[in-house]
């Protein structure tokens, strides 16, 4: 039996790699102020079939429940995040910075870059009108890339206004009823034939990509660039009004992240979304934010070679030369992992061989060979690097952290 198509199991190389792209994520942030939160992975439907707009809706992974609830397993967290901040953002100081890496699931076609199924950082701030809050949220995301190890080469940060994009339909006579359509089709205009997103476009299809094609200006949008020229991360952003993004809620400063090479999805995305909360929730709060998934992410690492190898799972291995010595063995053991190490050993008796493998398939720091040698209170280790080894009395483990 395997796994649901678009689902992955998670084998301890592909955990170990998970964890460290969460680590990553969890200290960039927080050294943002973010704070942690999560959220039920099951949700209400009309949660997310009120304002996330046609394309999420059509994602669902929805069913009802044994109460006869329309449910749905949540496809991102922005509507859950606004929810909760809804009920209870009275006891919490603004502006509120918090994050989550919820995992979240859409069914979509599976395919490079697109499960069923992923992990998201996400990053929200909510309490905060001016655009310097545009501004920290962006270097986040950067920031969270440059921290893999990714530079201005890797990737690029495509920045637009939404609202520039609502302002244009609205002098141009397109009913409020329409915009959602029209914003769409600017969406998917790069993974579309030209032919379909002009049909989308209508007559305004030459005026948009007059815009697309010579840029436009905003002063929203200047304003988050000098910010971030000021904080020199400049050179990973670019303005490009093509990038609307497909979520409905958005109303203001909207970004996505790509590599340079155009090789793979979007890594991220984001914007302003000022209206979601009073729409959802009847509370009248400016926010914004973004979510990076884990798949892309992993994707680019794994091309530029930034993702480590499988790290070092024990410090410790002891191998027992004797049957005989396993008493005091387990007793060495058992003093190591107390003062912290991790420490595996055979449970039967093994071969010295086989335990020498064990240790270095285990990834063990270093070997602690427990022979004849322990009833004089003494021990070898062996550092499985540099095959350098040395011999350790027992009193000076119990005295010291390290060995
Ligand atoms: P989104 O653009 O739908 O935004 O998703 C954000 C990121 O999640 C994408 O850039 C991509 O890396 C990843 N992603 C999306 N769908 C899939 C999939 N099927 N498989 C793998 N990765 C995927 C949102 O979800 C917004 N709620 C973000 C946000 C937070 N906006 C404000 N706050």
């Amino acid at each position: 039996m395997q796994a649901l198509n678009g689902f992955r199991d998670f084998y301890p190389e592909a955990f170990a790699q998970r964890a460290f792209l969460f680590e990553t994520w969890r200290r960039v942030a927080s050294g943002y102020g973010f704070v942690e939160y999560d959220g039920p992975p099951l949700e209400s439907l009309d949660l997310f079939t009120k304002k996330s707009g046609e394309e999420i809706v059509g994602q669902l992974y929805n069913f009802v429940d044994k109460g006869d609830r329309p449910v749905t397993l949540r496809p991102e967290m922005t509507p859950t995040f606004a929810r909760m901040v809804a009920a209870r953002h009275r006891d919490y100081k603004k502006p509120l910075k918090w994050m989550a890496v919820p995992q979240v699931f859409r069914y979509e076609r599976p395919q490079k870059g697109r499960l069923r199924e992923h992990y998201q950082l996400n990053c929200d701030i909510v309490g905060e009108e001016s655009l310097s809050a545009d501004v920290e949220l962006i270097a986040c995301l950067v920031d969270v890339l440059r921290a893999f190890g990714l530079t201005s080469k890797d990737f690029v940060i495509r920045m637009s206004d939404r609202q520039f994009w609502i302002d244009f339909l609205k002098e141009n006579g397109v009913p409020e009823s329409e915009w959602y359509l029209k914003l769409q089709a600017i969406d998917k205009s790069e993974r579309e034939k030209p032919e379909v997103t002009r049909d989308k476009l209508g007559p305004l299809a030459e005026k948009i990509e007059k815009i697309f094609a010579e840029g436009a200006s905003s002063e929203r949008i200047s304003t988050v660039v000098n910010g971030l020229k000021a904080m020199g991360l400049e050179e990973y952003v670019q303005v490009d009004f093509r990038i609307v993004r497909g979520l409905a809620y958005y109303t203001g400063i909207v970004f996505e992240a790509f590599d340079r090479s155009g090789e793979f999805r979007a890594i991220a995305g984001g914007g302003r979304y000022d209206s979601l909360l009073k729409n959802l929730c009847e509370v009248d709060l400016p926010a914004l934010g973004f979510g990076l998934g884990d798949v892309v992410l992993a994707e680019l690492l794994k091309s530029k070679g930034l993702l480590p190898e499988v790290p070092k799972q024990l410090d410790y291995y002891v191998a027992i030369a004797e049957e005989s010595f396993r008493e005091q063995a387990l007793g060495l053991i058992h003093l190591l992992r107390d003062k912290g190490n991790r420490v595996d050993y055979p449970l039967i008796s093994q071969k010295m061989g086989k335990q020498f493998e064990s240790a270095e398939s285990r990834g063990a720091e270093k070997v602690i060979i427990v022979d004849a040698l322990i009833l004089q209170g003494i021990v070898s280790v062996k550092t499985v690097a540099t095959r350098e080894q040395v011999q350790v009395s027992i009193l000076d483990i119990q005295n010291s952290d390290a060995i």
